[in-house]
């Protein structure tokens, strides 16, 4: 027998820039002109951001001289699927476009996931640029570079790991997203504050009114430190094990409801009553004080976010719904907790907490 290795060690640096502003959809066009990327670029976008910004960002980039078509797909989770993504595929190839091409995201995190899992594969990985239109993907779907479709078996269960060259953060885009979209964000927003950044959380509680009436200067203040934080535990997360898991503070509760709502209510709205319930198991187990309870509590309800439980819902089946969560183990799921606000529970040095159902039980029972 011969073996022959094949050596493909290799450092390789994957950094790009988020920029945040104003103004900056309008800046893309620019910068590729200046620095191009590729021959030609596909603009990826959903039916309802296509009219907003979509047609406008293609005139721009054609009256630069810029090769590009606009391909979109009907908005909504239901179609992040396997279906779109060779839909979208076809349409490239249909029109031309081969190695030399790049694809710029543009939407919410739906069309982020869906155009980076194609920029992923296309031609064995073509360049892409994330234009997130929405709160939750300024914040949140933008940075780590996961890519995904869902499937009939999950959400989320096919994609891959692929991290765009750019991220345009453009808060101009949140004036055309609707109040109940705004608000969801905010959810991940108060997340970020809880789980890492007491300060940020003490600017959120001054600054609610201004934030909420979109003003342009604590909008950027606080996407700029949710994207520090994430980018920080993302990047930490290769050394530390599982640091990552606090950026699901809220999540084993709040997916469980989405779940059991069957998607009916918005992911941030599931985080929020999430993150209500799971600070109460933290105050059950001595870890918080009922006083940051309270706090983080009226902050949500302040953003217009809920925090009680769906009156249909039994505590029996919420706590069934955790344990077929794809992150639970051994039927048992699993918490991250804040130990005050900005910080969360290590135990041995780890962030995962298992909570024993009746402690969960007794919390869903009596949330307040
Ligand atoms: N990759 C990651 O790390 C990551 C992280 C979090 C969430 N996600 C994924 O993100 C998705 C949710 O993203 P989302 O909340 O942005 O939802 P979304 O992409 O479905 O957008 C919500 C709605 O708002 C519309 N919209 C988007 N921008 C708009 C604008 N500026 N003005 C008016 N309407 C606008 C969309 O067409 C859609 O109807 C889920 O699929 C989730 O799995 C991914
Ligand atoms: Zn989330």
């Amino acid at each position: 027998m011969k073996t022959i290795r094949v050596h493909l060690a290799k450092h390789v640096d994957h950094s790009y820039d988020l920029k945040i502003g104003s103004g900056l959809l309008s800046q893309v066009g620019q910068d590729l002109k200046n620095k191009p990327l590729a021959d030609r670029y596909a603009l990826i976008t959903d039916s309802e951001v296509a009219p907003i910004f979509g047609i406008p960002l293609l005139k721009d980039f054609q009256e630069k001289g810029l090769h590009a078509a606009l391909i979109t797909f009907p908005a909504g989770e239901e179609y992040k699927t396997r279906e779109t993504k060779a839909y979208i595929e076809d349409e490239m190839f249909r029109r031309g476009f081969g190695r030399d091409s790049a694809i710029i995201a543009l939407g919410g995190g739906v069309v982020g996931d869906m155009a980076g899992f194609v920029a992923a594969t296309y031609n064995r990985g073509i360049p892409y640029i994330q234009i997130p239109t929405t709160l939750l993907a300024h914040v949140d779907s933008s940075i780590g570079g996961k890519t995904a479709v869902d499937v009939p078996w999950g959400k989320n269960l096919v994609g891959a790991f692929y991290q765009p060259v750019a991220v345009y953060i453009d808060i101009d885009t949140l004036k055309t997203l609707p109040l109940r979209q705004i608000k969801a964000g905010l959810a991940e927003i108060v997340k970020y504050a809880v789980i890492q950044d007491r300060s940020l959380f003490d600017y959120l509680q001054e600054n609610q009114e201004k934030i909420l009436n979109l003003e342009s200067e604590p909008i950027i203040y606080i996407i700029g430190r949710c994207c520090e934080i994430k980018a920080y535990v993302v990047e930490q997360d290769e050394r530390e094990g599982d640091l990552r898991k606090i950026l699901n503070y809220g999540h084993t509760i709040g997916h469980a409801i989405e779940a059991l709502c069957h998607y009916r209510i918005l992911h941030g709205e599931g985080v929020a009553i999430g993150m209500t319930i799971e600070s109460r198991i933290s105050q059950e187990l001595g870890y918080l004080t009922g006083e940051e309870v309270r706090r983080q509590r009226s902050l949500l309800e302040a953003f217009g976010l809920p925090v009680t439980l769906p009156s249909h819902l039994n505590p029996q089946e919420i706590i069934q719904a955790t344990t077929l969560d794809k992150k639970a183990r051994g039927g048992k799921a699993e918490y991250v907790l804040p130990r005050k606000i900005g910080e969360m529970v290590t135990i041995n040095g780890r962030y995962g907490i298992r909570v024993d159902d009746e402690i969960v039980r007794k919390v869903l029972s009596h949330p307040h």
